[in-house]
């Protein structure tokens, strides 16, 4: 029988993506999304959680930065692989060191433009548009010590039209997240455990 390979999600706000990935998931006999985290403790993903039937735990930034509580809970949970899904804080280094290329990140933007500290969620499509430019996308992403700067491992495009504003690019965003994110996860996961089996 495979390993079942398990699944932290971190988030930090409104957690559609947290819920694409766990519905894709909900019936895969190896891949198990087993608990969702979030830094914000009325965060909209901690209800999507709850929703869900997985377990939900709220850490703070004493929690994440000062001390091993959130590493000792995702070694509790047995987890395999991070997946950050608006995850807005930079990842500590006892995390980086305990799942070396198996925290991955998901950012609106196609990186390495449209990254870095303070560009998230909307901040990202203003900017985009402020610019003027003709496509955006998502770029999905091994996680680092810096923001936004881990390996690439998938983007995808989307144009932008004239009338296009923040919330219309962000909704063609979205749609390409949901399309794309789960599918992602399933192939790191398939390709970094082949040899393992
Ligand atoms: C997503 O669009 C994600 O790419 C972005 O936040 C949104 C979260 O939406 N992440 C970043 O900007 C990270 N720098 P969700 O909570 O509904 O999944």
């Amino acid at each position: 029988m495979e390993k079942e390979i398990n699944i932290a999600i971190l988030g930090s706000g409104n957690g559609s993506n947290a819920q694409r990935i766990a519905e894709y998931f909900k019936d895969n006999s190896q891949i198990k999304i087993s608990t969702i985290i979030s830094n914000k403790k009325d965060a909209y993903i901690i209800t999507r959680a709850e929703n869900l039937n997985i377990p939900c735990r709220y850490f703070n930034r004493n929690d994440f930065y000062n001390t091993d509580n959130v590493l000792n809970y995702l070694k509790e949970k047995e987890i395999d692989y991070v997946i950050l899904a608006g995850f807005l804080w930079l990842v500590p280094d006892n995390l980086l060191k305990a799942f070396p290329q198996r925290i991955i990140n998901i950012h609106p933007a196609l990186l390495p433009n449209y990254g870095g500290k303070g560009m998230y969620g909307s901040h990202v499509h203003e900017s985009v548009i402020a610019n003027k430019e003709k496509e955006s996308g998502i770029t999905i992403h091994f996680v680092d010590e810096n923001y936004d700067q881990g390996q690439t491992i998938f983007q995808a495009k989307c144009q932008i039209n004239p009338d296009d504003t923040a919330d219309t690019l962000a909704q063609k965003i979205h749609l390409l997240e949901y399309e794309y994110f789960p599918k992602v996860i399933e192939q790191v996961v398939a390709n970094q455990n082949f040899n393992n089996n």
